[in-house]
């Protein structure tokens, strides 16, 4: 039997930013990752390393500068006009600053119906009717679509992105840090509100996060970057048990244990030095000037991002 086609497959995916210097910044160098229909897939990785830029890469507000975007088995960077418009109603995205992404001058409703107008799929009594299910659904009521962004918290506005960028129903959804600038009281109640949504509604999310402990609840399986770069792919149980790449080791290790006994005594890994400058990334492994594991071999070679156990991806010169 052949394995069903992935809702989503980024093969090979780069992103340059030419600066006015002439030099280049290369901001995602050569993603490679599918997302199965119905999965959540985490995107984890220090500031910096390149998580938005792919997100917005695959959702085309940027151009890629090579490799390719397949959704349901159709290259969508290929696409222009009216096809370009289809996709973009099944593909949205949840931004990280609820309080950036809202316009301050619109009301509730219309930041919600955005959307719905775009595309002009519902007015009048039908789109109101939508508007109040989609405040219904993210755990708002009706009477808040007359309201404006400042008369929300943090994590109320949060739910207005997300139900903005389910209002046209869309298949995928790309949620790029959607609760690192919340309370923590409030950072399980919107992953609890992105699992309900779901199950639900069928959706398929890439759900960006900074660090494991956030994806952890969520993702069915994780990609961590580093510099740009995959570093290791797999199931999210396979990842907390067996952490294949020193980089991933390196992160889980900075996780809390809730028992205090083995918290104690538990072995740290911590980091030396800074992440480098993508504008100057180190040769071979982008990793290795502060890899633990670092061998002469690191230096001289890129490892090649492989399939070292079934269903489970590193670059590491190691495996
Ligand atoms: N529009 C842009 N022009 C130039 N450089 C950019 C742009 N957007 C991001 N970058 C650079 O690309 C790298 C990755 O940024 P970003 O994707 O925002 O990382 P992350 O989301 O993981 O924090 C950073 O070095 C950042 O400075
Ligand atoms: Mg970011």
């Amino acid at each position: 039997m052949s394995k069903p086609q992935p809702l989503l497959e980024v093969r090979d995916l780069k992103k340059h930013f030419h600066l006015g210097s002439g030099k280049t910044l290369k901001a995602v160098d050569g993603l490679n990752f599918a997302i199965e229909r119905g999965e959540t897939f985490g995107l984890v990785g220090e500031s910096g390393c390149g998580k938005s830029t792919a997100g917005r890469t695959i959702i085309r507000l940027y151009e890629a500068t090579g490799g390719e975007v397949l959704f349901n088995g159709e290259n969508v960077h290929g696409l222009r006009g009216r096809k370009q418009q289809e996709f973009r109603r099944h593909m949205q995205m949840v931004f990280q600053d609820p309080y950036a992404s809202l316009n301050p001058r619109m009301t509730v409703g219309n930041i919600i119906a955005e959307g719905i107008d775009i595309h002009g799929l519902y007015t009048g009594k039908q789109r109101k009717a939508r508007v109040s299910e989609l405040l219904q659904a993210v755990g708002l009521n009706e009477e808040h679509a007359n309201r404006f962004p400042h008369e929300f918290s943090g994590g109320q506005r949060q739910r207005i992105g997300i139900a903005r960028a389910l209002a046209i129903e869309p298949q995928f959804i790309i949620a790029d840090e959607p609760i690192s600038a919340l309370d923590v009281s409030v950072q399980a109640q919107v992953v609890n509100l992105f699992k309900k949504l779901q199950k639900e509604r069928g959706l398929t999310y890439l759900f960006i996060a900074h660090d494991l402990a956030m994806v952890k609840h969520i993702s069915d399986r994780i990609g961590v970057m580093y510099l740009g770069k995959l570093v290791e792919v797999t199931t999210a149980e396979e990842l907390y048990a067996n952490p294949l790449h020193p980089y991933t080791q390196s992160l889980l290790s900075a996780i809390p244990i809730p028992d205090p006994e083995v918290e104690r005594t538990r072995e740290r890994i911590i980091l030396q030095g800074e992440i480098p400058s993508p504008l100057n990334p180190p040769s071979g492994c982008p990793f290795r000037t502060r890899c633990p594991m670092a061998m002469p071999e690191c230096a001289a070679v890129m490892p090649e991002f492989k399939e070292v156990k079934p269903g489970h991806f590193t670059a590491c010169h190691l495996y």
